[in-house]
């Protein structure tokens, strides 16, 4: 919606920062109210280009508002969004645009669609008859092995495959930013690990991911840096080392060792996808 704002340079621009270049994403003081709720009060963190930072905390905590915001779908109330330096597009073209892609909670996936239909429809919102769509298409699909499965309706498939191909759908865009809500959520030991991998190989191409999840293994296994939400505040944030040794994290979240490799019981409070 906003265009560039090329003359408003931030007036205390982080002399340190060397800022070569800004970050994919920044949020910036975010504040999100409801109502008489207020669901984010004064966030901030970045994700780095081929940083993975994970957005962890009990329901209701606001991570998918966090989300939301970025994707324009919630209206902000204080703060500023981000991404690589302009100001965040508020529709799903200017996203996509401005290279940003997200799996949802509910998955959203079509249904009565096929796996390859459904992985096109980004595509076919962004610019018809890309010369590389096909390619590409093939080449994530064949990665999260789905290849053999793009001519089946997706709600035929098992529930690992059908979050796979969630993750297609966000991936065929080639995104410089990925928003994936909850990717580990209700699959077993050897998906997570197949997605893990996915993740990492994404953020080695230099892509910036932001994911919101309950698995801690997982989330200690790919995250660079984790950002932990209590009702709607940042109360802690760091490497995976550093907010598993922190006691406010452990009181208001983790509740168990997260060495224990346990999903925390949050999880189960939340089941409305
Ligand atoms: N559209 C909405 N309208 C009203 N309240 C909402 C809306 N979306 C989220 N909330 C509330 O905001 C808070 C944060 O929700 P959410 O971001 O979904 O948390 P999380 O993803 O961490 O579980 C919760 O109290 C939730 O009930
Ligand atoms: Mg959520």
């Amino acid at each position: 919606m906003t265009t560039t704002s090329s003359s408003t340079a931030p007036d205390n621009a982080a002399p340190d920062n060397a800022a070569d270049s800004p970050p994919r994403l920044e949020v910036s003081g975010l504040t999100v109210t409801f109502g008489g709720l207020t669901a984010l009060d004064d966030v901030s963190f970045t994700v780095a280009d081929g940083e993975t930072v994970a957005l962890i905390g009990p329901n209701g905590a606001g991570k998918t508002t966090v989300f939301n915001a970025v994707c324009g779908l919630v209206r902000t109330r204080r703060g500023r969004i981000r991404v690589g330096g302009a100001p965040a597009p508020s529709s799903a073209t200017g996203l996509l645009g401005a290279g940003v892609s997200r799996t949802l909670q509910g998955l959203g996936l079509f249904d009565h669609l096929t796996v390859l239909e459904n992985v096109l429809v980004p595509l076919t919102s962004v610019r018809p008859g890309s010369g590389t769509s096909a390619d590409v298409v093939q080449e994530v699909l064949g990665t999260l092995g789905l290849g053999g499965l793009a001519g089946a309706p997706a709600g035929t498939l098992p529930y690992p495959e059908r979050k796979r191909v969630a993750l297609a759908r966000a991936l065929v865009t080639r995104p410089r930013l990925l928003l994936l809500d909850e990717p580990a959520g209700g699959l077993g030991a050897a998906d997570i690990d197949q997605l893990a991998q996915t993740v990492r190989t994404v953020s080695d191409g230099g892509c910036a991911v932001l994911l919101v999840e309950h698995h801690v293994d997982f989330v200690m296994d790919v995250a660079d840096r984790v950002v932990v939400l209590d009702f709607g505040h940042v109360i802690a944030c760091g490497t995976p080392d550093e907010v598993r040794r922190d006691p406010a994290v452990e009181e208001a979240y983790l509740g168990v060792p997260v060495d224990g490799a346990r999903v925390e019981p949050a999880e189960t409070r939340e089941q409305r996808a």
